[in-house]
């Protein structure tokens, strides 16, 4: 089942959102061969196990079968917990790409 969050993404934007029991991630093709993870969400349960890095997997399976080439992440550093959402992005091989007031951009090959 479907949350109501995901209908309205679905109805409202281009965006798009992948959910499991134990999180979700929604996400943004950016043409011509990038997709952009903008959030990503596990339960608290379920961390520390792998979930983000599975769920950032399909998404990047997905987007080289649409003929992207690159993945982008973002950390908005005045949010709660930026500095962890800033490891699991380097631990997912992200590098740094670029940044403008409270708001970092990372990159990766895929
Ligand atoms: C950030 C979040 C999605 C990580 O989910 P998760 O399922 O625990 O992440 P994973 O288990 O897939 O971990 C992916 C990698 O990041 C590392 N990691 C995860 N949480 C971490 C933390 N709090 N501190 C340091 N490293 C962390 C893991 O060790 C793993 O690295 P490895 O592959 O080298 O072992 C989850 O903690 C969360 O939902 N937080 C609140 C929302 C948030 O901050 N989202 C922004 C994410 S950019």
């Amino acid at each position: 089942m479907t949350s109501m969050y995901a209908e309205y993404l679905t109805e409202k934007t281009e965006d798009k959102i992948i959910e499991t029991p134990m999180g979700f991630a929604t996400y943004r093709y950016v043409p011509p061969d990038t997709v952009y993870i903008i959030d990503l969400y596990v339960r608290p349960v379920y961390r520390k196990n792998g979930a983000a890095s599975t769920i950032a997997d399909s998404i990047v399976e997905e987007a080289k079968k649409n003929g992207c080439k690159k993945l982008l992440g973002s950390v908005v550093p005045s949010n709660k917990g930026s500095t962890n959402s800033l490891k699991v992005l380097l631990a997912y091989g992200m590098s740094l790409q670029s940044s403008s007031t409270d708001f970092i951009i990372f990159e990766k090959d895929i």
